[in-house]
């Protein structure tokens, strides 16, 4: 038990109130405040918790200033080179690295999960052929809480384990089929010869008419950008489906509110808003204007995939996926991509500038994944989808977390009231 406190004074002439701190294996310690209000009356005010740990977690671990990431006490540069994306995957839901056995086993369970239930299909029939892809995740994944009572009892460990590999194991192929669907291609079957990521290629781009023979170099590079995206402490997407799920919500219904929060520009969307202010800036000599209006308070533009709310040094995802897009981009012989070298500019200009050094603002993992993701073919307004894919292992693994939580409660945050004192109603005839 903690012995260290932390005590509050009030100026106010309220007695003083002493709480306890809380410390975890790495990281600030805490000052646990849930007894501030019975005491004191005060609650504490921090919006967009900058200052605010949620719960207790063991999942992911970040150091900002250090630019430390780590999955389950494992750094991400040696998961991102020794590992692949369903041993994270494994790693992530289980909290150790899977044996030669126990992944073979995984691969094999997620494997049985690929397909969807064939009327699911007839979701997409009901989308414009131009729905966002995001649109359209977030509406066929809610709509999977309708397909499985089976798996409903949220406080049975099994009926939790099956959500989660059916959630690891359909995402793949939604996101695929949302592609076909905006193309006008037949939808292709999950291919269980197929690694993972191998299998989701091949229904990206292969067709009745033609097989598609995944290249091991962009499969690997694919593969990586699901590791780099898998989870990431209690970011706002995933702080959306743990409090979707405090409720005791469907766990399908939660990931799709999760998608639904991924989807902002402020967050996973920035990988296709960075594609997008790429091409708009087009030229190495047009930069210098837009990093003008990204410093001006009065231009609500901002550079897209640099700043982030804990790295305040480079994202270790950043580098990791700076060096995959060189290997993909020589594998296609596309070094000279217009679009890398202009980011490679627009890098090295950003971070010589006084307002993004000043401000700490480095580049984060979206920041070469549009580039990476684009040079495999895949359609800019997919990219968030493909991180909605990865990332809904460590939703789903964090979900799981909470609702083992002994402390778990409905998630309820308080406010400071800043509207009209109590009033009486005045009869219409008589309002001026
Ligand atoms: C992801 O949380 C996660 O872990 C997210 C994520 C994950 O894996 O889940 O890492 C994925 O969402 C990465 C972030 C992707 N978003 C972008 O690339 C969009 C561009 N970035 C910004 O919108 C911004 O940096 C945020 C939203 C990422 C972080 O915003 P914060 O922490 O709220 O910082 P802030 O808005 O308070 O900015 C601090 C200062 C401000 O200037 P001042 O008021 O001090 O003068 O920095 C400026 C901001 O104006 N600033 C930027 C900027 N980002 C911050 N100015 C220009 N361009 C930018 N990109």
């Amino acid at each position: 038990m903690s012995t260290k406190t932390a005590t509050i004074t009030f100026n106010d002439g309220k007695p003083a109130v002493e709480l306890p701190v809380l410390s975890g294996t790495l990281g600030p310690d805490v000052v646990d405040i849930r007894t501030l209000y019975a005491k004191s009356g005060v609650f504490t005010y921090d919006p967009g918790f900058m200052a605010t740990a949620s719960c207790r977690s063991a999942i992911t671990y970040i150091d900002g200033d250090k630019g430390i990431l780590l999955y389950r006490g494992y750094p991400i540069e040696q998961l991102a080179v020794q590992c692949d994306f369903l041993e994270v995957a494994y790693l992530i839901l289980n909290g150790e690295l899977p044996t030669r056995a126990q992944k073979d086993e995984f691969v094999s369970i997620i494997k049985k999960h690929t397909m969807v239930h064939d009327q699911l299909t007839r979701f997409y029939n009901g989308f414009r052929r131009d729905a966002h892809p995001m649109a359209v995740l977030v509406g066929v994944v809610g709509a999977l809480s309708a397909f499985y009572h089976d798996a409903m009892d949220i406080s049975d460990q099994y009926h939790r384990d099956i959500s989660a590999h059916r959630l690891i194991a359909k995402l793949p192929t939604i996101t695929a089929m949302a592609y076909k669907y905006n193309v006008g291609q037949p939808f292709m079957y999950p291919r269980n010869d197929l690694d993972y990521t191998a299998n989701f290629m091949h229904m990206m781009f292969a067709t009745p008419c033609e097989r598609y023979e995944p290249n091991p170099v962009l499969v690997r590079a694919l593969d990586r950008i699901l590791i780099l995206h898998a989870d990431h402490e209690q970011n706002a997407s995933t702080s959306t489906v743990r409090l979707a799920g405090s409720s005791g919500a469907n766990p399908f219904a939660c990931i799709s509110a999760g998608i639904a929060c991924l989807w902002g520009p402020a967050h996973g969307g920035a990988n296709e808003a960075v594609l997008h202010m790429l091409e708009e800036i087009g030229d190495v000599s047009r930069i210098g204007e837009y990093i003008k209006r990204a410093k001006d308070k009065n231009d609500p533009f901002r550079l897209m995939g640099f700043g982030h709310r804990v790295y305040k040094n480079y994202d270790p995802r950043a580098k990791l996926m700076r060096e995959t897009c060189h290997e993909v981009l020589n594998e296609l012989g596309l070094h000279d991509h217009k679009l890398f070298k202009l980011a490679m500019a627009l890098e090295k200009i950003a971070l010589e500038d006084e307002y993004f050094v000043e401000r700490k603002l480095y580049p984060n993992v979206d920041f070469y994944s549009g580039i990476v993701q684009s040079a495999l073919g895949i359609p800019t307004r997919l990219f968030t989808a493909i991180f909605a894919m990865a990332r809904t292992v460590g939703w789903i693994a964090q979900w799981n977390e909470m609702i083992s939580d002994p402390e778990q409660k409905i998630g309820r945050p308080r406010q400071l009231y800043t509207g009209a004192a109590q009033r009486d109603v005045v009869p219409i005839g008589q309002r001026g």
